[in-house]
């Protein structure tokens, strides 16, 4: 049985006292009806650990580097996010593939790295507006799918986020039936490469998931929870939607 989680990404959002909403969130939820993770810009990581002390919210980072140390400016490994008592880090977000030119190749990087150092993996995956409308989603969705997550990854420390890129931010989503098509996908190839244990794999959808929607995305098969921009920065937008998965 996949536990449900809701995930939320902050971006370049938040500060220190918008931190406030985790002590809503705390309140609101003081046992997690699912899995509750944000994941902060990175100097916020440390404060946010300090806020979820004692209570079940994981904090993740937002990216990390495929090595472990070494000269590159800016940067983080997923070691020194392990090492701050944070859990999670999503990997290849559709910005970053866009604004570093991130191949598949460096995604899987990043991946095995943050497996190794005891991280889950949040690997996203999703096809552009021109890709969609060329019919040629599902394939850039497998090749994706292949070509970012590391072969020897265990079904505990890998989540997979289909974010279609023309939902991001722009308050449209695909139909119940193109997200449904693609968890399916998802799924199955999965269970190609890993057997059994790909029935152990978090799917999450990603892409203007509102308190308003988020049922009715959560009611599909293969949809373990979500990835959530926007609607996470505020308690009263991201509680309903962990209500959503209870
Ligand atoms: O990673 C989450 C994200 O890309 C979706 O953003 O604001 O559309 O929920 P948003």
């Amino acid at each position: 049985m996949r536990r449900k989680l809701a995930a939320g990404n902050w971006k370049m959002n938040g500060s220190i006292p918008g931190l406030d909403m985790i002590g809503a969130l705390k309140l609101k939820h003081p046992e997690c009806p699912c899995d509750v993770l944000l994941c902060p810009p990175a100097p916020l990581l440390t404060h946010a650990l300090q806020n979820t002390a004692g209570s079940p919210i994981f904090i993740g980072a937002q990216n990390c580097h495929a090595e472990e140390k070494g000269a590159y400016t800016g940067d983080h490994s997923a070691a020194m996010i392990a090492e701050i008592g944070a859990t999670h880090v999503i990997v290849g977000h559709s910005e970053r593939r866009d604004a570093y030119g991130e191949t598949d190749a460096q995604v899987a990087a990043k991946a095995q790295a943050a497996q190794a150092a005891g991280l889950t993996a949040i690997v996203c995956i999703g096809e552009s507006l021109a890709q969609r409308e060329a019919g040629d989603a599902l394939d850039v969705i497998r090749t994706q799918l292949q070509g970012s997550v590391p072969d020897d990854s265990a079904a505990d420390t890998l989540v997979i986020a289909y974010e279609p890129i023309w939902a991001i931010g722009t308050g449209k989503i695909p139909t119940m039936a193109q997200i449904a098509e693609v968890h399916a996908l998802m799924r199955q190839e999965l269970r190609s490469r890993f057997g059994d244990s790909a029935e152990d794999i978090r799917l999450l959808y990603g892409g203007s998931v509102k308190p308003d929607n988020a049922a009715e995305i959560f009611a599909l098969d293969n949809v373990d929870g979500a990835l959530v921009g926007g609607a996470s920065l505020r308690a009263e937008d991201f509680s309903p939607i962990i209500q959503a998965l209870a």
